[in-house]
């Protein structure tokens, strides 16, 4: 499926509020994709699904949902199927991170993390697969991070999510390849949105910022090749031979000093 097979069919993106999942949105939109966009805040979803209508005459759903609840997949689906909705293009993209030590966040906000960066997105790749696959061809994109490749103290849970998104969603391209469905890992690297403020950044040796729409073009320029990770960062293969043969000491330490805190240094 390639970005011009997408007018007229439906697209879910999660996260659709802001950041690199409000720009897949315009992308899509301007590409003629209906959309359901799902995040939290519903005020913010239904004036940009609005503006999205206004501007591309697309069809829109809006989907207020916390993905880190156990439902909100099985919701979801119920939805989509109660609009007679067969999307062709899902997006797993909602997640957040934490900057900091370990001990300085309580537990629930790491299991709240884990629940919304790796088990919503189980869930709704395993709810919304089989009708994915009804079509001649659908893309699946789940958004994994540079951060999957190595550990990083001081971002320890989010790092880790990452790598789980990374690991399972290779693996779904190797299961859902042959049935016509293209499952993309998207890698962007740092991006100019609102997840560093939220996840409480400090100023570390990460400067410069590429913008949601490079991220974005990059993703959906992928989409008609059979590519199962797409990296949308500088220096990945540097960083990827570094982590994959330096002793894990080395890289710790090294990962370690690029995000302890400014109070530690
Ligand atoms: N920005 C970067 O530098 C960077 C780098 C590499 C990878 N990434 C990845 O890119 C993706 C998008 O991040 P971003 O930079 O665009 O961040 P962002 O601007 O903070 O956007 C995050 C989105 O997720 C939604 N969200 C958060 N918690 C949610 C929940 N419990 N249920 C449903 N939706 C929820 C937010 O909407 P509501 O608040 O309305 O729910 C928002 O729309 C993430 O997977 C992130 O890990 C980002």
């Amino acid at each position: 499926m390639n970005l011009t097979q997408c007018a007229g069919a439906w697209g879910l993106v999660s996260g659709a509020s802001s950041g690199i999942g409000r720009e897949f949105c315009v992308q899509l939109a301007a590409a003629g994709m209906n959309l359901v966009l799902v995040a939290r805040r519903e005020a913010v979803l239904d004036e940009f699904a609005a503006e999205l209508r206004t501007r591309h005459g697309i069809a829109t759903q809006v989907i207020a949902a916390d993905l880190a609840r156990e439902e909100a997949a099985a919701e979801i689906q119920a939805r989509l199927t109660r609009e007679a909705i067969a999307i062709r293009l899902l997006c797993n993209n909602a997640a957040f991170g934490r900057w900091g030590r370990f001990e300085q966040t309580e537990a629930e906000v790491y299991c709240e993390m884990i629940r919304l960066n790796t088990s919503a997105m189980v869930s709704l790749c395993h709810r919304l697969l089989p009708a994915l696959s009804s079509h001649p061809s659908s893309v699946v994109i789940n958004v994994s991070s540079p951060a999957a490749y190595q550990p990083i103290p001081y971002m320890a849970v989010y790092a880790a999510s990452k790598a789980f998104v990374h690991s399972f969603s290779q693996a779904l391209y190797g299961e859902w390849r042959a049935r016509g469905v293209l499952v993309q890992t998207l890698v962007p690297g740092p991006t100019d949105t609102g997840f560093d403020a939220k996840a409480g950044a400090y100023d570390s040796a990460l400067k410069t910022r590429a913008s949601p729409a490079e991220v974005v073009r990059t993703a959906l320029a992928h989409l008609g090749q059979d590519q199962p990770v797409v990296a949308a960062a500088k220096g990945l293969f540097k960083q990827r031979f570094f982590a994959g043969l330096f002793p894990p000491r080395t890289v710790i330490e090294q990962v370690g000093r690029m995000f302890r805190p400014p109070e530690e240094r």
